[in-house]
């Protein structure tokens, strides 16, 4: 029971490693408040955990892209359960492979928005609560922030405004003994990454080489990282603040 009666939100909680996050923090005996957009996965994620949570699972239609929304939700999950000891910005999109003359800058502005600029909304509104309980912030960025993607530049630019934001904000934060990191996943088994793959010439085979990119021979799967985000909001991770901790299975080593 790592995160007992902690208070954690997750956004895009409703799949991939958003829901792995919920699933490891409520083991672990956390209030969680899951965020998400898609209110038919959001009803899943409900009926499925539920039985085993009720108390201390609240899930919200959120959609990370209005500022409105979050404050409001933010303020529901003090409401609700008390306080706030850990974000885990999560939602994030991935548009399909595309070169840079096919995705127009409108297009590239709103990976940036729900990527990158939901992350510093969502910190905004809830800074005030972690202040309070000496709380963490954790980003889920991506290993394109440091080794970049073909044809996927705004989604890398995003997830490198992350890691930038993840150091400045660690600084501003750390006299209040609020810490802020960021995980940098490689390939994690998640819906994305199969919608992702499905864009790709030869999905299967693609899949197939994406999981040797690993020298683990595999991609995560969502716990493995949701247990990388427990730990960086526990007091086990007590002196990393401003992190960008690359859960890659040692993919950047054979890079
Ligand atoms: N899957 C990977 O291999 C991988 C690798 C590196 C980084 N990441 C990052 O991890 C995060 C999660 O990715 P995933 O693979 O689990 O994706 P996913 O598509 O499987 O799940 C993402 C969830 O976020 C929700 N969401 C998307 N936009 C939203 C919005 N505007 N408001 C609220 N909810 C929204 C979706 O509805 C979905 O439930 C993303 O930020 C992604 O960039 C994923």
């Amino acid at each position: 029971m790592r995160f007992q009666d902690q208070v954690v939100i997750v956004t895009g909680a409703a799949k991939g490693i958003g829901r792995g996050c919920i699933e490891v923090f409520l083991r672990e005996g956390a209030y969680a408040s899951a965020w998400d957009r898609d209110a038919a996965a959001l009803a899943k994620l409900q009926d499925d955990l539920s039985p085993r949570y009720s108390d201390r699972l609240q899930t919200l239609l959120v959609d990370v892209a209005s500022s409105q929304q979050i404050g409001d939700a933010v303020e529901q999950v003090v409401a609700r359960f008390g306080k706030l000891n850990c974000l885990v910005n999560n939602a994030g999109i991935h548009p399909p492979d595309t070169p840079i003359e096919s995705m127009s800058p409108e297009e590239a502005m709103r990976v940036m928005q729900i990527n990158f600029a939901s992350t510093y909304a969502c910190s905004y509104h809830a800074l005030r609560h972690l202040r309070t309980t000496r709380g963490t912030i954790v980003n889920i960025s991506s290993m394109t922030a440091v080794l970049g993607q073909r044809n996927s530049t705004a989604y890398a630019a995003s997830k490198g405004a992350q890691v930038s934001f993840t150091k400045s904000l660690a600084l501003e934060t750390a006299a209040d003994g609020v810490r802020v990191n960021a995980i940098l996943p490689s390939n994690v088994d998640t819906p994305l990454m199969r919608e992702w793959a499905a864009t790709l010439a030869d999905p299967e085979a693609a899949l197939e080489r994406i999981a040797k990119l690993q020298p683990l021979g595999r991609m995560a799967s969502p716990q493995e990282i949701g247990k990388v985000c427990l730990f960086l909001a526990t007091d086990d991770s007590s002196f990393l603040t401003g992190q960008a901790i690359e859960a890659d299975g040692g993919a950047a080593l054979d890079y």
